[in-house]
């Protein structure tokens, strides 16, 4: 192991032409032979490959109606429609989310309310929740952050005691587990992400994991223009196939193109963790001695699926703000990201829903603090060892 505090001393940590991209996919000789034959075959848009991604993420999870589709934002869209949600009605999600968790709300016609964070984990704490309840109430929208398991049983008894839905954003968290249930499973849906730089990358890609074969049919349709189920096939060597709209869908659907590398990606899935619980364990003893907020302790009883490794900047300890900290990151080369401001601190919501940042002062203090360094499963050795040299120059450490 190289020792980071004695090498590379002069200019940056890394040239420019070796900048660490944060979050770039690994991609291996398997999905490019895959997209190739899908190319090759002529089958682009939804066909076999999709099906057997369901199937085979199904089978990871262990439970559920998978429903592929483009987008975890339009697996969060449709299983609220298909809870049967819309105007009138109150979702509650946390202050700590990227923008879609909450746009999914507003797209289904339905008003969002936010809850704040337990500052230790960044989740949504339940008793926030609880709190804003109202008779309007239908559904909690809770997001694994990072990939930490929410605290699924007060959260569950908070849903069961006042009738409410409980739809979970998986979007860190396909491999997360809270004490032995996996992420997803817990509400009447489970919602993922396969975007670009998620644990499960095909591009763009999401997936709905439905408790009852109806709601997940509904998806289906609502998925694909509100056709009827199996139009996809229309064009297939069955012979045409006529269809009917029964009501009015979304362009949706999931291509071959992406389930080809998804399939390929769903195979390393367990490697790829293990690389990540690696590269997190050095990230936290070599940060130990630094004044940054690091991640909290890790539960026992819980699975992290380590999607982000976040650390908090506060300027008061560092001696300088988070933004600088960004900067001097980049300038050292390598790629770190925001994971998020809170949703109050977004012009639209603040303008459309009244919201006042202020009213969540742990979403608040977290979004104006923290920072994302890379901790995709595809870094080296020497890659962990220059974001490790990066931050502790940062600190001046
Ligand atoms: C917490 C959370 N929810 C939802 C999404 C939306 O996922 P997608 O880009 O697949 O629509 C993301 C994507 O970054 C996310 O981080």
């Amino acid at each position: 192991m190289l020792n980071p505090t004695t090498t590379k001393t002069a200019g940056p940590v890394r040239s420019k032409d070796r900048f660490l991209v944060f979050g770039k996919p690994a991609i291996e000789a398997d999905e490019i032979r895959e997209v190739v034959d899908s190319l090759q075959n002529g089958w682009l848009g939804t066909g076999p490959k999709v099906a057997r991604f369901e199937q085979d993420f199904r089978r990871y999870k262990g439970w559920g109606q998978p429903v592929a589709l483009n987008s975890c934002t339009a697996a969060l869209h449709l299983s609220i429609l298909a809870a049967g949600y819309g105007p009138g009605d109150e979702v509650i999600t946390t202050a700590m989310t990227f923008c879609s968790t909450v746009n999914a709300i507003i797209h289904a016609g339905a008003t969002p309310v936010l809850a704040d964070i337990d500052p230790d984990t960044m989740n949504i704490d339940p008793a926030q929740v609880a709190a804003r309840i109202t008779p309007r109430t239908k559904a909690i929208i809770p997001v694994h952050f990072a990939g930490r398991a929410c605290r699924m049983d007060e959260l569950m008894g908070i849903a069961n005691a006042n009738g409410l839905t409980v739809i979970e954003d998986c979007a860190h968290a396909i491999e997360t587990a809270y004490r032995g249930q996996p992420a997803g499973t817990f509400g009447r849906f489970g919602c993922f992400s396969f975007y670009a730089t998620k644990n499960v990358a095909t591009g763009e890609g999401g997936l709905v994991l439905a408790r009852d074969e109806e709601a997940a049919a509904r998806i289906k349709v609502l998925g694909l223009h509100g056709m009827t189920k199996d139009a996809w096939k229309r064009f297939g060597d069955e012979g045409y196939r006529h269809y009917q709209v029964v009501e009015c869908g979304f362009k949706y659907n999931m291509m071959d193109l992406q389930a080809a590398i998804g399939i390929h990606q769903l195979k390393r899935i367990e490697s790829n963790w293990l690389r990540r619980q690696e590269i997190w364990q050095r990230y936290t003893s070599a940060f130990a001695d630094l004044p940054l907020g690091l991640p909290a302790a890790l539960e026992s009883d819980s699975r992290h699926a380590y999607h982000l490794y976040t650390v908090l900047v506060d300027e008061q300890k560092v001696g300088l703000s988070r933004d600088r900290f960004l900067s001097a990151m980049t300038a050292e080369n390598i790629g770190v990201g925001v994971h998020y401001q809170s949703i109050p601190e977004h012009p639209y919501y603040r303008q459309t829903f009244g919201w006042n940042p202020e009213d969540y002062p742990q979403a608040l203090r977290v979004g104006r603090q923290t920072l994302s360094i890379p901790i995709a499963p595809n870094l080296t050795d020497e890659d962990v060892e220059d974001v490790i040299l990066a931050v502790r120059r940062t600190c001046n450490c």
